[in-house]
């Protein structure tokens, strides 16, 4: 495989995922519509690679988008481009099974067209819902309890589908925990539009001074601290997880589904003492009512992704938090700075 198509490679991970597959050797055309991202961060991309992205500017439900996207001779497809914020998704959620599942099915049919046979598709812890055991593994229950995770779910379904269809397709579902950090050179990172959802960008944006301080959603969880743990991967093991599982898609028909996680769970005060500690910067909290639609505790079981791909997560949380520091210290407004 030489020639990989990244839609939504402007992206937190489709940036950081490109630093790693043009350090792995494959050439990288980018397709976004930047309606979440910059132009800047592919130039960043191409400054810590040293070598070129071919970025094609547009909607990966635009037929004649992507028909010119695939005159090029293309091998694979790894595919992040949708809407992801679980809020929104309830308040909208017509645009994100337009967006999420619709753009799949055209992605799908212009591969088609060029025969091109190879998928990594971005899905969500979310698909699990609320856990009935920990750790999460590949054969818990799909119970998305939102908008957004039942787009994830449904693709899957229609991965499943299409592989079964023609011997040739191979696709794998990669099932993110919660992917924070930056990579270390503080060029690339997660940039939030708006005040972030998530909580590691809302720490670091305490952190430089943006935001007052940080409310902890619920202390009363059934946790050993009472505050909600999740399982928190550092972003560039993320990235080497898809670089890891293309190789894989390529070598094997069929169709997969992989949890990419630590196996480790964090709570959200032992992530502000992980940041404190890593950065010397003081987080104020204050605790506040549990967040509608959160779950107390999730965490993988990361056994499959060591068995079929060989990948397992390496960075530590302290690392994460200091390359997520480095981003927001050295790009206080993300790349509108
Ligand atoms: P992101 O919003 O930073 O990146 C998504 C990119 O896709 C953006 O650059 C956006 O402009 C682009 N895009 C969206 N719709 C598009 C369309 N129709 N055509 C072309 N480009 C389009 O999000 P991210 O955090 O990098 O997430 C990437 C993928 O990973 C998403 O599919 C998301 O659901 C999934 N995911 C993210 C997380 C997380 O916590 N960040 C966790 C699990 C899964
Ligand atoms: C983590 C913990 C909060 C913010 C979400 C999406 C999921 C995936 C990853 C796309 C929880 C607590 C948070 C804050 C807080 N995205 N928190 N104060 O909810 O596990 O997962 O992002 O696929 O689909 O649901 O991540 O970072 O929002 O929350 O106390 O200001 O931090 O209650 O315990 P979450 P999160």
């Amino acid at each position: 495989m030489k020639t990989v198509l990244v839609t939504g490679g402007a992206g937190y991970i489709g940036t950081h995922t490109m630093v790693e597959l043009l350090a792995g050797g494959y050439d990288v055309v980018c397709l976004d519509n930047f309606s979440n991202s910059a132009p800047e961060a592919i130039k960043r991309v191409e400054k810590i690679a040293g070598k070129r992205v071919t970025t094609v500017i547009g909607d990966v439900r635009d037929r004649e988008v992507m028909s010119r996207v695939f005159k090029r001779p293309i091998d694979g497809v790894i595919h992040f481009a949708a809407l992801k914020a679980v809020g929104e998704s309830v308040v909208r959620p017509v645009d994100y099974y337009e967006n999420n599942v619709g753009g799949t099915l055209a992605l799908l049919e212009a591969m088609h067209e060029r025969k091109v046979q190879r998928l990594v598709f971005s899905s969500s812890a979310t698909v699990y819902g609320v856990p009935e055991k920990l750790p999460l593994a590949e054969d818990a229950p799909v119970r998305p309890i939102n908008p957004y995770g039942h787009t994830k779910a449904m693709v899957e379904q229609i991965l499943r589908d299409w592989c079964a269809a023609g011997d040739e397709h191979a696709a794998i579902s990669l099932r993110y925990f919660n992917p924070i950090g930056s990579h270390e050179s503080g060029l690339i990172g997660e940039d939030p539009h708006d005040v972030p959802n998530n909580l590691f960008p809302f720490i670091t944006q305490v952190a430089i001074g943006k935001l007052g301080k940080l409310t902890i959603w619920g202390n009363d969880w059934p946790t050993p601290d009472g505050t909600g743990v999740r399982d928190y991967l550092h972003v560039m093991d993320l990235a080497r997880g898809h670089v890891a599982a293309l190789e894989r898609v390529v070598a094997n028909g069929g169709y997969s589904a992989i949890n990419l996680g630590t196996g480790q769970g964090v709570s959200v005060l032992q992530m502000v003492a992980a940041f404190e500690n890593a950065t010397s910067k003081k987080i104020p909290y204050v605790f506040g009512p549990r967040r509608s639609g959160d779950i107390a505790a999730c965490w993988a079981d990361a056994s499959l992704a060591r068995s079929l791909l060989g990948w397992e997560a390496k960075r530590s949380i302290e690392q994460a938090c200091a390359d997520g520091w480095r981003w927001q210290q050295q790009n206080p407004n993300g790349y509108r700075s």
